[in-house]
């Protein structure tokens, strides 16, 4: 894991943003697999303000939506109306560029499997942008003796219903669905930001270097090719 400490966001968004602009020049079919939440928000924000000169780039970027939460009432915290606002309208992707769980679906296994089968089709993703979450998630793959390797169903613990882009649902999800472990390690590249607030708990157990099912961002040490990206705050 190439790990590199950053004493302003600003700079960390244009290091990170430089990376996936050279990916993308260097293959502008590739499959980008996106997490959602405040942290790689700007870096969406600088990706937007590059392709309003450039948006020649990503007319061939495909996008995967990392994961989802299940049964909200206010779609308006739903990771799709995030990734629709911060990135799939102002790069201008279609369609048929974009996989994703339907945050509406009323057949959650189904929708698994139907997202599995995409993976399969669209093959490996070749960038996956992450966050860390506040108990070492990585989407909803939440700490537990086991970890799932493929897309799923899962109970989001109590951190997670917390988090503040269900700030406003009155009844908090209990579950999401996203990637499993193995999607998200299967992928070519991965660019982990860890910034926020309440995050130092979970950044002491992913740099102690051990892999721990606890912290499932651990798994990363698996991979050999992750920058990892974290704020100084
Ligand atoms: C949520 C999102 C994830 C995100 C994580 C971290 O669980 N579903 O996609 O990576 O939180 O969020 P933040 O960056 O806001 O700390």
């Amino acid at each position: 894991m190439n790990i590199k400490y950053f004493e302003n966001k600003e700079e960390m968004i244009g290091v990170a943003a430089n990376l996936l602009i050279t990916e993308i020049k260097r293959n502008p079919k590739l499959l980008l697999c996106a997490a959602t939440g405040s942290s790689p928000l700007e870096l969406y924000g600088n990706l937007a303000k590059n392709s309003m000169t450039n948006n020649n780039l990503y007319r061939q970027l495909r996008i995967v939506k990392l994961d989802e939460w299940l049964g909200l009432k206010d779609l308006r915290g739903s990771c799709e109306a995030y990734l629709q606002q911060e990135l799939l309208k102002p790069l201008g992707i279609s369609k048929e560029n974009y996989i994703a769980f339907d945050a509406q679906t009323q057949d959650p296994k189904e929708e698994c499997l139907r997202i599995q089968d995409q993976l399969k089709i669209n093959g490996s993703i070749d960038i996956c942008v992450l966050g860390l979450g506040k108990n070492g998630h990585l989407g909803f793959n939440e700490p537990g003796l086991v970890l799932e390797p493929n897309c799923h169903i899962a109970q989001l613990t109590t951190q997670s219903q917390h988090h503040h882009m269900v700030a406003e649902e009155e009844q908090k999800p209990k579950f999401g669905i996203t990637l499993g472990m193995k999607d998200i390690v299967d992928s070519k590249r991965i660019l982990l930001i860890v910034s926020g607030k309440e995050k130092e708990l979970a950044k002491r157990e992913l740099f102690s270097g051990k892999i721990n099912t606890q912290c499932p961002a651990s798994l990363l040490w698996l991979h050999n090719n992750v920058d990892c990206f974290v704020l100084n705050e």
